[in-house]
């Protein structure tokens, strides 16, 4: 199949560099934003997310002018749809007394009902956003036939989940294999038409629902894997056993891979997309709604590490939060459980300072955001590193000492050396280091 123009609706992480890509690729694209601030960011040549390379690829694609950025979707012959699926702030469901977060569909039902006045035959609708088991054929495609047409036989749709790791968005947006799934046969193969303009790795064919639980399972594999490793963490806790060097040991096992404990999930994927599947099959998914309940109860631990360090009465202690982001060397913020530490911290009645490097403009109630290293650990009683950012991780110890009064530090994500900060007069505590 042919294509010249795409529509793609939704300008975040996702559609922004997509609807780049495609662009610098020769097709003629309109990106849609219904936040007006990104549309005229946009125009005026910046960016309002950051992501290596993006600045410039963006940058490339208006300059091309193959790409365009308009606040309402045109008529075009394919539309993409990367508008986000968070989970409800103020719902949830509940099954045998346990609750669960329910999916926030609004952006994928508004972003496809904007589509239908321009829809035409022979058009394909790609539904990228990351969905509950079934959202292609029982929510999206009756909004589409509302204009008249019929899926599969007017315009085809299918689904093709995103699967870029943040940081390297660009290089695995070409790279990576891309499932697509249609609604039938000849969908998926439009699908395939369209992606093949940039995509370098496999085009996987199958239907829809199939690609809908693929995304889900992958996201639920690794929440379900990290809550794991850190049960180890409490476990090795208690047992005064370091848990870092246990599970490197245990991973010389060839088919043991352990992965690392740290402060919980975040972000926008690994810590919402398992609940879509609680939501759809509740009597189904014990092990994956525990294994979201045992990582969403992770900052909780790693509140209890600042006070065995520091006291259980932290009411008015200095404590440094280093890093706010919910991964290294990323700025976004969404669901981190950096942050939920930080809250934990701020009720308790500590003073809490907060340094995101990647974010020096973040806004935490109750706690002062500092925009410099220096500004940020000169008062401290206690350095608390949440994220593993390169700049945190390679910190040298002795210009540290030099920066502030404490020689108290909390590691949460195993990334500094006990052996060099020692040295140079700390005292740290890991999390899962058997010292809580
Ligand atoms: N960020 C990631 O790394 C990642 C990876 C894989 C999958 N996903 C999935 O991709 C989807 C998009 O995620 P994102 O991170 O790009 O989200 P985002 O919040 O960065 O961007 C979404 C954009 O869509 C816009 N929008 C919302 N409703 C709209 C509408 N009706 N019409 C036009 N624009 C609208 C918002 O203003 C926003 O700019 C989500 O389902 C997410 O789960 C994200």
């Amino acid at each position: 199949m042919q294509f010249t123009k795409v529509c793609v609706i939704g300008l975040g992480y996702i559609g922004l560099p997509t609807a780049s890509t495609f662009a610098t690729h020769g097709l003629n694209v309109v990106g849609v934003d219904n936040n007006l601030h990104v549309v005229t960011t946009l125009r005026n040549g910046g960016i309002h997310i950051k992501e290596p390379g993006l600045q410039m690829l963006v940058q490339q694609a208006l300059d091309s002018g193959q790409l365009r950025v308009s606040e309402s979707p045109e008529a075009a012959d394919a539309y993409i749809i990367a508008v986000p699926t968070p989970f409800h702030d103020d719902e949830l469901g509940k099954y045998n007394g346990q609750f669960y977060r329910l999916a926030d569909m609004r952006a994928v039902i508004s972003a496809s009902e904007s589509i239908v006045p321009y829809l035409q035959k022979g058009n394909l609708v790609i539904l990228e956003s990351t969905s509950p088991p079934r959202t292609t054929i029982d929510l999206v495609r009756p909004i589409l036939e509302r204009s008249g047409l019929i899926s599969g036989s007017d315009f085809y749709l299918a689904y093709s989940p995103e699967r870029v790791l943040p940081g390297q968005i660009i290089r695995e947006l070409t790279e990576n294999a891309r499932v697509i799934g249609g609604i039938d046969r000849t969908s998926a193969e439009a699908g395939r038409d369209l992606y093949a303009h940039f995509v370098k790795g496999e085009i996987v064919l199958t239907d829809a629902t199939t690609a809908e639980m693929v995304k889900l399972m992958e996201n639920t594999y690794r929440d379900i894997n990290i809550a794991i490793a850190n049960e180890f963490s409490r476990l090795a806790d208690r047992f005064g056993v370091d848990v870092w060097e246990a599970i490197k040991i245990a991973n010389r096992h060839p088919r043991v891979k352990i992965l690392n404990p740290g402060p919980g999930v975040g972000g926008h994927c690994i810590s919402v997309d398992p609940w879509f599947l609680v939501e759809a099959a509740p009597d189904l998914t014990e092990l994956i709604s525990t294994a979201r309940r045992v990582n969403d109860s992770q900052p909780h631990f790693v509140f209890e590490l600042v006070q065995a360090t520091l006291g259980n009465d932290l009411t008015g202690k200095h404590v440094t939060a280093l890093g706010l982001a919910f991964k290294p060397d990323v700025d976004d913020l969404r669901e981190s459980p950096a942050i939920e530490v930080v809250k934990l911290l701020t009720q308790s009645g500590a003073v809490v300072c907060g340094y995101e490097p990647y974010k020096t403009d973040a806004v935490i109630p109750n706690v002062r955001i500092a925009t410099t290293l220096e500004d940020a650990i000169e008062d401290a009683e206690l350095l608390l590193l949440l994220v593993g950012h390169r700049e945190l991780r390679d910190l040298d110890p002795k210009r540290v000492s030099e920066l502030t009064p404490t020689r108290l530090l909390v590691d949460a994500v195993g990334s500094w050396d006990n052996q060099a900060w020692s040295q140079a007069g700390f005292k740290l505590i890991r999390l899962g280091n058997g010292n809580a």
